[in-house]
């Protein structure tokens, strides 16, 4: 009976051994992000306050890692990218100005760009290429800018330059997050 009892502690010490040895030797611990950091990519942008309430809106930030952060920056750009492109649709489809047409197809095609872009970089941080994720970042918020360039109306009716601001301080929070990701890699 006794016998039993540490052979079994045996085998569950060995089984606790072998678990260990299954873990990555490469594995580093989790730095949870901290409130300065935050603070500090943050104030990097041109509305600290709009990037603090944005990356706190995702509950996975209480917890994240920078590589994380980066994770979610990219999921909030996408959700703005892709939440636009629809009403950019209907506001083309029932425009009857021509040039007001033109600008809307620009401003499109520049959102079907940094969709692009965001599921490029969100490839690229899987595979932790920070440097890719930095160009992919950059892409996205030169295609908010040609966005923003191609529309010279003031329509208050339709929140796209709102969005579209939003989009480029998005994808500008991930290219920090990069930048910071590319020297601590
Ligand atoms: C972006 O959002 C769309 C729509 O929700 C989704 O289908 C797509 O997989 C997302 N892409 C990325 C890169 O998160």
């Amino acid at each position: 009976m006794k016998e039993t009892a540490s052979s079994s502690l045996i085998i569950s010490h060995l089984l606790a051994i072998i678990l260990l040895c299954i873990c990555p030797t490469n594995a580093r611990p989790v730095v949870k992000i901290s409130e300065s950091m935050l603070n500090f990519i943050c104030s990097k942008t041109e509305d600290p306050a709009f990037c603090m309430q944005a990356l706190k809106s995702d509950p996975r930030t209480a917890t994240a890692d920078l590589q994380g952060l980066a994770q979610v920056s990219i999921d909030l750009a996408n959700a703005t990218a892709a939440g636009a492109y629809p009403l950019i649709q209907t506001q083309l489809h029932q425009t009857k100005d021509p040039a007001l047409k033109q600008q809307y197809t620009e401003c499109l095609d520049s959102y079907e760009e940094a969709i692009d872009d965001i599921e490029f970089a969100r490839e690229k941080w899987s595979s932790k290429d920070y440097i890719a994720l930095n160009q992919a970042a950059s892409a996205c918020m030169t295609d908010a800018t040609e966005c923003q360039d191609a529309i010279t109306t003031d329509d208050q009716a339709f929140s796209l330059p709102e969005e579209t601001k939003k989009l480029f301080q998005l994808c500008k929070i991930t290219l920090l997050i990069s930048g910071s990701l590319m020297q601590t890699n």
